[in-house]
């Protein structure tokens, strides 16, 4: 490993505990959408890792789709205010969806997504996250699959950010105070 990633701080949850926990949750969205089609939608860019390990642990007839949205700019903390830079290409009326995030923190960004998304008439919203952050909730939401629960520290890595950066570390860390 070289010395810039080790800098970041101290690795909290590994890429083997997340290929395991994507097994586990693939496994119970199978049970709960037997016999339905679904349709992943990942939140870019953060979830860009997780949606890949979800998605090809799910065997059902699935597509996917992606919407940007932001939150949050360049701070460590939540503006309230959620605007969609990319939206749906895919018509999801009557369909079973499955949102698939990085993190909820304030929950502020998937309480207003999730009722956009009910509003177009899906089916069924569901959410799947690779990590709550409960101590941050300003929003009620129900995360109907959660990844792993971390404390309310800056997480970066395995697709989040911090100012862009870090998203490409294989491992789930967090910012050191300085
Ligand atoms: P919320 O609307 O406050 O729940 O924030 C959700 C979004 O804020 C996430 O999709 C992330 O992009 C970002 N975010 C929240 N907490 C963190 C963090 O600890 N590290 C990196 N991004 C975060
Ligand atoms: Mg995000």
């Amino acid at each position: 490993m070289d010395r810039k990633r080790d800098t970041i701080g101290t690795v909290m949850i590994t890429q083997e505990q997340i290929d395991r926990k994507a097994a586990e949750i693939g496994r119970r969205i199978e049970e709960d959408f037997k016999g339905e089609e679904i349709v992943l939608v990942g939140i870019l860019r953060g979830a860009v890792l997780w949606m890949g390990d979800v998605m090809k642990n799910v065997d059902l007839d699935m597509t996917i789709d992606f919407m940007a949205v932001s939150s949050y700019g360049a701070s460590t903390k939540s503006s309230g205010i959620v605007r969609i830079n990319k939206d749906l290409d895919t018509d999801i009326e009557g369909k079973n969806v499955i949102i698939v995030e990085d993190i909820v923190d304030s929950g502020t960004t998937l309480s207003y997504l999730k009722s956009y998304l009910e509003n177009r008439d899906a089916k069924t919203v569901k959410i799947c996250t690779l990590l709550d952050k409960p101590d941050g909730r300003r929003a009620e939401i129900d995360v109907d699959y959660i990844g792993f629960t971390v404390d309310d520290r800056f997480i970066v890595g395995y697709g989040l950010d911090y100012d862009q950066k870090y998203r490409n570390l294989p491992y789930i860390t967090y910012l050191e105070e300085e």
